[in-house]
């Protein structure tokens, strides 16, 4: 057995089907890139099938990414699969996912099969992906709660079929560790043609065990974890990237394996997806959390002095923390900031482009002191924004805040090339501006959530707000950033309102 593990990451996929996390094909776009950078070796792209954005979303990512493996999901169905080996053309290395639920629940319940048919259209399926390619991975979904028997027969029967891959899912993360691991045992000695194909796990989240679930499966012969960055995901979530691969390599001694991972990229991602979904990092989490590497207390902190090892089982800038503070400032040149653009993985294929952050960022230059990567990264979140040719612009406001008075907010908006106006009172000033933004969009959404994080320290920081917004169900985050928060709140307003008013219609895969 091969002791290379091999990392395939779902954010694009599995992590977008989180509610309110769904990515424009740019934004899904720069994550890929990022996650190329790391070395990752299976990029999961997205579910072709789901719309025709979703389409364009997976060729995007195959057309521009090179080094790593591109895949697309498919439900075991012709015109799934027809359709991502149409979306995964362009792909340098390119593989099909396909899968169909085992477990009794879900042939009974959802598919209304009988475990043969199933068996038949899971055989059918990974024949007609491997017309396409020589990459095919099943999935029989739900296999934590499937029966042991009949996972085997339809595992040897895919295998024998042409698939590469037999990725297990706790489709639900209802297993525990020794239990999964144990399974993936039973199935690496039962399947006689195990040996044919790489096993593969895929956790979910719902009890906190999917981290844990996976690294049981790698000691008992796993050689891919599906994960995702941040552990976004489907409810509450997938296991974290971030967390397996680490574990992996500080306890080389359990886990005798290669990851082929750039492991300084994970914190750039981390916050990368973070900004893109506006899902935020809580401070205590695991590798990426702003206290991930903080010593609070005196005894931990005198302890690190001496000898780091007492307390940090881990090196703080293995991960990317401290790796990328070089700053700018007022007085640098357009090609520092093009080549600052570049280590960071941003590349604006239009000329103009390039120089509407230049600009940015020299007006960013002029409030504030210095300019951190971090900074850099939202700015060029707002660059791509603008060049999406948003429906709705901001054009100018004015908000009047007195102890003792009433917030009054003056907006001008630019909706479809016509400059709009309105002002309204409200309860703060952030309250007052998206009363008046609303009161010219009429969007009829509600805001479920609201956000502001400073991206770096110091007063001069730039605020980075995040709003969620729903819309008859249909949920969208919108972020923006400034140097002053209410406007950072009004164009994050803006920019989840331009994404709601964008009619997508796209089907759930586990639907
Ligand atoms: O959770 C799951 O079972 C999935 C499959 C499509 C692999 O996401
Ligand atoms: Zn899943």
């Amino acid at each position: 057995m091969s002791n290379r593990l091999i990392i395939f990451d779902t954010t694009l996929r599995d992590g977008e089907q989180s509610p309110g996390a769904s990515m424009t094909r740019d934004e899904k776009l720069r994550i890929a890139k990022a996650l190329e950078r790391m070395k990752v070796d299976v990029i999961e792209a997205g579910f072709p099938i789901a719309s025709p954005d979703d389409f364009r979303g997976v060729q995007l990512v195959a057309k521009n990414v090179k080094h790593s493996t591109v895949c697309g999901l498919a439900r075991a169905i012709d015109k799934d699969i027809d359709t991502a080996a149409e979306a995964l053309k362009p792909a340098t290395s390119s593989r099909i996912h396909t899968f169909i639920a085992t477990s009794p629940i879900h042939m009974r319940e959802k598919l209304h099969l009988e475990p043969e048919q199933v068996l038949e259209q899971a055989v059918h399926a990974v024949k007609r992906a491997r017309q396409y390619t020589d990459n095919v991975e099943f999935s029989p979904e739900d296999a934590g709660r499937s029966e042991l028997d009949f996972l085997c027969r339809v595992i040897e029967a895919v295998i024998d079929a042409g698939a590469t891959t037999v990725n297990i899912p706790d489709t639900v993360g209802y297993n525990l560790p020794s239990q999964f691991g144990e399974l993936i045992r039973q199935l690496r000695e039962r399947v006689p043609n195990s040996d044919k194909a790489i096993f593969s796990v895929h956790c979910h989240n719902d009890l906190g065990l999917a981290v844990a679930n996976s690294l049981s499966a790698v000691l008992n012969g796993a050689r891919q974890v599906e994960c995702t960055i941040n552990g976004l995901g489907e409810r509450a979530g997938n296991a974290a990237l971030e967390e397996i691969v680490m574990t992996v390599r500080t306890r080389q001694d359990m886990f005798p394996c290669d990851i082929g991972l750039n492991t300084q990229e994970i914190l750039h991602c981390s916050r990368l997806v973070s900004t893109i979904t506006g899902f935020p990092v809580q401070p205590n989490k695991a590798i990426v959390g702003a206290n991930a590497f903080a010593h609070e207390s005196g005894i931990h902190q005198d302890g690190v002095l001496k000898s780091r090892e007492t307390y940090e089982i881990m090196r703080a800038q293995d991960v990317g923390w401290h790796a990328n503070r070089m700053v700018l400032g007022k007085h640098s040149g357009r090609n520092a900031f093009r080549s600052r653009l570049l280590e960071l993985g941003y590349a604006f294929e239009r000329e103009e482009d390039l120089n509407a952050a230049f600009s940015r960022f020299k007006d960013l230059a002029d409030k504030k002191h210095e300019i951190y990567d971090e900074d850099i990264q939202a700015l060029v979140s707002e660059t791509i924004q603008e060049a999406a040719d948003e429906r709705i612009k901001l054009v100018s406001m004015k908000v009047c805040c007195e102890t003792g008075e009433i917030p009054d907010a003056m907006v001008t908006l630019l909706v479809d090339g016509e400059e709009k106006h309105a002002n309204s009172i409200g309860s703060g000033p952030v309250d007052a501006t998206f009363r008046a933004i609303e009161l010219i969009v009429n969007s009829g959404s509600d805001l479920q959530l609201y956000s502001v994080n400073n991206i770096t320290t110091g007063t001069d920081a730039q605020g980075e707000v995040t709003v969620r917004i729903d819309k008859g169900g249909r949920i969208v985050n919108g972020q923006g950033s400034d140097t002053d928060i209410v406007i950072a709140s009004a164009k994050a307003y803006i920019n989840a309102i331009n994404k709601i008013l964008e009619p997508i219609e796209r089907a759930h895969p586990q639907v």
